[in-house]
């Protein structure tokens, strides 16, 4: 069978993610074996994709999310099922992404070509499926409804909010209320899934589950405001995948729509955008000029932050220990991020 082996830059360049990722770096390691077993089938055209996905890599937050609550929570992170339930949340995420690649006419994933743009969208749509019923039939190993009830919840939250999203493409008028609804469905409820099914795995009781659901939930929030103020600020070598494409894509996210409050003037410029499809130079430094002016980037940062704030504080109920902290230093992690 042939690999994607290729030349992968380092995915944690920082101290506090190395510390983070080095404290469970054999139970990652189990994940990706895992992963490995999962994408394998007896039907070639699925190895071969299953292969080409799971080698371009990512930053597998999901999964390290999983292992260090139920860790947190006092339970063993490297049993059986936890590995299972983390490679699941990482096999959920990647059958969104596959998706929302064919979606969003996105050419470029992970500093690779996506499965659309490479293999076609009727590929892409089948494999995207693939991924999801095989995630759920590895779940249901557990023989859990607590878990499955989280899972489909969250899975049928997750295609909400994109078709929410395709509803409200170039509405310069959504609201506030209106994005973050978007993105607590499309990233977040997968966040808090993440850290209730690791509190659950390690026998948490309620409230300790509740904390680890709303942390999450206050990380995935933090996680996709991060992404979308990469998608202005980064570049494309960065972050794997097209930078400056959200306006472009018709999405209104929290930078623009502070800026729109900041400088009603400039919801003509952005509709020409909008329209055309493009940015002239010119334009680019106009909008870019504004950002600077009204301090926008800054202030989204600092939404962010209170997310990310919010989302330690659930962590006070916990004992102390290395995942604990682990877990404290994620949000940060998160919004500092540059990929
Ligand atoms: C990308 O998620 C999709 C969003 C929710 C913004 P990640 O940034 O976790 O993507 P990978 O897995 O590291 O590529
Ligand atoms: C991310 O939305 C949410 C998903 C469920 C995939 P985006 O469209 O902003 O994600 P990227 O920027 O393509 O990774
Ligand atoms: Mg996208
Ligand atoms: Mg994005």
């Amino acid at each position: 069978m042939q690999t994607f082996a290729t030349k992968k830059k380092e995915l944690f360049p920082d101290a506090t993610s190395r510390r983070i990722f080095g404290l469970i770096k054999r139970e990652m390691g189990l994940v990706e074996d895992e992963f490995e077993r999962q994408a394998q089938s007896n039907i070639q055209v699925i190895s071969y994709l299953g292969d080409y996905l799971r080698a371009s890599g990512g930053k597998r937050v999901r999964p390290a999310l999983l292992i260090l609550s139920s860790y947190a929570v006092g339970g063993r992170g490297d049993a059986d099922p936890v590995i299972r339930l983390a490679t699941v949340m990482e096999m959920l995420h990647t059958a969104t992404l596959v998706h929302d690649d064919i979606i969003d006419n996105a050419d470029l994933r992970r500093n690779r070509s996506s499965i659309n743009s490479r293999f076609g969208n009727q590929t892409a749509v089948l494999m995207g499926d693939w991924l999801y019923m095989s995630a759920f039939e590895t779940s249901l190993r557990e023989r859990s409804l607590a878990i499955l009830d989280i899972l489909t919840k969250l899975t049928r939250k997750m295609t909400e909010g994109e078709l929410i999203q395709l509803t409200m493409l170039g509405n310069l008028s959504i609201t506030r209320a209106e994005y973050f609804d978007i993105l607590e469905r499309k990233t977040a409820y997968l966040f808090a899934g993440c850290s209730e099914i690791g509190a659950i795995l390690a026998g948490a009781g309620r409230d300790e589950q509740t904390a680890m659901r709303e942390y999450g939930m206050n990380l995935g929030i933090a996680f996709q405001l991060a992404d979308d103020l990469l998608d202005i600020t980064a570049e494309r070598e960065a972050l794997g995948k097209a930078a400056g494409a959200d306006l472009l894509e018709g999405k209104v996210t929290l930078p623009l729509i502070t800026l729109i409050e900041r400088d009603p003037a400039l919801k003509v410029v952005l509709e020409e955008v909008l329209l055309s499809g493009m940015f002239s130079a010119e334009v680019k430094d106009r909008l870019n000029d504004a950002m600077l002016e009204h301090n926008v980037i800054d202030e989204v940062r600092k939404v962010a932050a209170g997310y990310a704030e919010a989302a330690r504080k659930s962590l006070d109920v916990f004992p102390k220990s290395e995942y604990r902290t682990a877990l404290d230093e994620i949000p940060s992690f998160v919004i500092g991020r540059s990929s």
